[in-house]
């Protein structure tokens, strides 16, 4: 964990970006909240700039780093370090900015719009400032050796071939992966721009149309993002870019390797439930006669409970432990204790745990999870 964090604050393009932009949003005296604060970094560059207070949130172990690099910072009475998921959080009062680096590879698939589209609503003052406020999604088409290997490794020799099926899975997934400026085919088309400042649909579906500028190999798309921090600053992941932050693009495969000819036509749709981390890409090459079509629904193997829960006919029911849980939440009404909730439930529902013992663990988790 502290690996992928390190990559996060040594990457000096990204925090050059996110202090330009924090100069020019935080005035003194601001009040911040930092959602998904890691190890606290954007935090702490907007308490060097000034904030009055920072709460910073972390649904991870992670948030205990911050806790410690704030403190150490000199910012312990300056900083509230919350653990626990934002959208299930309340703060204790309303905020100046939110920030956060939640635009993943692509852009939109690490969930950047729901987590600031609740963050608008509940968090932040009226007239209240986020960072970062766009993003533009860039596409192109893509060919490296790299590529394969992500596509194709299922179905190498080294692999026993009873695991070979799983090629399939694997032209399904959207991939990290490091391209250089040769690995791109066409010149990038801009895909969608997404205003994270308004309302944004759950279900989106971007067209582009590419054009091959060069004689080579197509394995695939590349997704990658320009995020306007603030008015002026942006930040890229694009493998054109001079300068980019140090962070993959989004490879998204196509089933089987394609000559392009220069000039060739390539016509993409990009489709997502951002919430559900759902991708659909389709991709038509009228000059080399193929097209391709996939889903990150095909990209693992679905338990038969998933398969069930898909049908959107199906009414559905609570399950032992929903059960439990309604029935804990049921007594917790500000009054009772964890007490005289577990006397509450092992009153009411005998049936639903084996022992008091375990009737205890399960309070304590629900109301640890649940409760404030
Ligand atoms: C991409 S990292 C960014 C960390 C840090 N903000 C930075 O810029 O270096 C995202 C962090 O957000 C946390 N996270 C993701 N969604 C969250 C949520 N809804 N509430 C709280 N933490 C979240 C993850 O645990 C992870 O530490």
């Amino acid at each position: 964990m502290l690996k992928e964090h390190l990559d996060y604050v040594a990457d000096a393009a990204r925090l050059e970006s996110f202090r330009a932009a924090i100069a020019r949003t935080v005035p003194p005296g601001s009040t911040v909240v930092d959602l998904g604060c890691g190890s606290g970094v954007l935090g702490l560059l907007c308490l060097q700039a000034g904030a009055a207070r920072v709460y910073a949130i972390d649904e991870t172990d992670m948030i205990e780093v911050a806790r410690e690099t704030l403190a150490r910072a000199g910012f312990a009475d300056r900083s509230t370090c919350i653990r626990g998921r934002s959208t299930q959080l309340e703060l204790p009062e309303r905020v100046d900015l939110a920030i956060c680096d939640h635009v993943g590879y692509f852009g939109f698939d690490y969930g950047v719009i729901g987590l600031l589209a609740d963050a608008r609503r509940r968090f932040l003052k009226p007239g209240g400032r986020l960072i970062p406020q766009q993003i533009r999604l860039e596409l192109a088409a893509v060919g490296s050796e790299k590529c394969t290997e992500l596509v194709d490794n299922w179905g190498a020799e080294r692999v026993p071939p009873e695991f070979h099926w799983l090629r399939e899975c694997s032209v399904n997934t959207k991939h990290p992966v490091e391209l250089g400026k040769d690995d791109v085919l066409t010149s990038p088309a801009p895909l969608a721009e997404i205003d994270l400042r308004a309302d944004n649909p759950e279900f989106v579906s971007f067209s582009a149309g590419l054009q091959a500028t060069r004689d080579a190999v197509m394995h695939g798309l590349a997704g990658w993002f320009d995020c306007q921090l603030s008015d002026g600053v942006h930040m890229t992941n694009s493998p054109l870019a001079d300068r980019p932050i140090h962070r993959p693009q989004a490879f998204l495969p196509i089933a089987e390797a394609v000559t392009l000819h220069k000039g060739d036509r390539i016509h993409a749709t990009v489709i997502a439930r951002p919430a559900d981390a759902l991708l659909a890409w389709n991709v038509r090459l009228p000059e080399a006669g193929k097209r391709f079509s996939h889903s990150t629904w095909h990209g693992l193997p679905m338990t038969p409970e998933q398969l069930v829960h898909a049908n959107p006919d199906r009414v559905a029911k609570l399950g032992r432990e929903g059960r439990a849980r309604l029935a804990v939440l049921g007594y917790c009404d500000g009054k009772r204790s964890a007490r005289e909730i577990e006397e509450a439930v092992l009153r009411e529902h005998p049936q639903l745990f084996p022992d008091r013992a375990e009737i205890s663990r399960f309070v304590a988790r629900v109301l640890g999870r649940d409760a404030a």
